[in-house]
């Protein structure tokens, strides 16, 4: 399974042109007040390095994780042309043990496996936050999508239920639909 999804993201990535662009997604650039700009972050499934990239520009060192080889290679390259420092790890997240348990900021954007909750929940520091969104069960109106590729409604308010919610969506554009939330671990 995780093979065929490197292959299948190495070939979407395996073009000059950045596929999900360069510049961050916008429920980080319209966030960003709550984001102290300091201290671990980590990029869950990081594609080309978009978020990474914003993160480390706020003062953030940032680990990201992604299966592709490819992927990672833009984002290094993305980084390098910013002049930012980026730790990168090539890695099937269905298998990977994550060593470092205090991030003080994870974020996961576009990628759903909800194995990773538990795992996030642990990583967290006390006080740190989660910035996660992706699709979303409304989206299956306008995709092939698979449902479990996608969160229901009130998923991630589930999954983060003990922690404090700075902010919460449910979008449904009439193109896509998807839900983001940010929440704060307790102390
Ligand atoms: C839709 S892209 C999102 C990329 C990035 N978060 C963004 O929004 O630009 C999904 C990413 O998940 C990665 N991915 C898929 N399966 C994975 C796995 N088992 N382990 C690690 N990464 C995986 C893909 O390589 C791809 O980069």
């Amino acid at each position: 399974m995780s093979s065929k999804d490197k292959e299948k993201w190495n070939r979407k990535y395996g073009v000059d042109k950045y596929i999900g662009g360069k510049a961050a997604c916008d429920w980080l650039t319209s966030n960003t007040e709550v984001l102290t700009g300091n201290g671990q972050a980590l990029d869950i499934a990081m594609g080309e390095g978009r978020n990474s990239i914003y993160l480390a520009q706020l003062g953030f060192k940032v680990t990201g994780i992604d299966i592709s080889d490819v992927g990672v290679k833009k984002a290094q390259a993305l980084a390098e042309e910013k002049s930012i420092e980026l730790k990168t790890v090539v890695a099937d997240l269905d298998q990977y043990e994550f060593d470092e348990k205090s991030f003080d900021l994870v974020i996961c954007f576009n990628f759903l496996d909800r194995n990773l909750f538990p795992k996030i929940r642990e990583m967290v520091s006390p006080g740190g936050l989660v910035i996660y969104e992706t699709f979303s069960i409304d989206f299956l109106k306008y995709s092939s999508f698979k449902e479990e590729w996608v969160l229901g409604y009130g998923e991630l308010l589930k999954e983060f239920q003990e922690y404090r919610i700075l902010r919460y969506q449910e979008v449904d554009d009439g193109q896509k639909g998807f839900a983001s939330i940010i929440a704060q671990k307790p102390l």
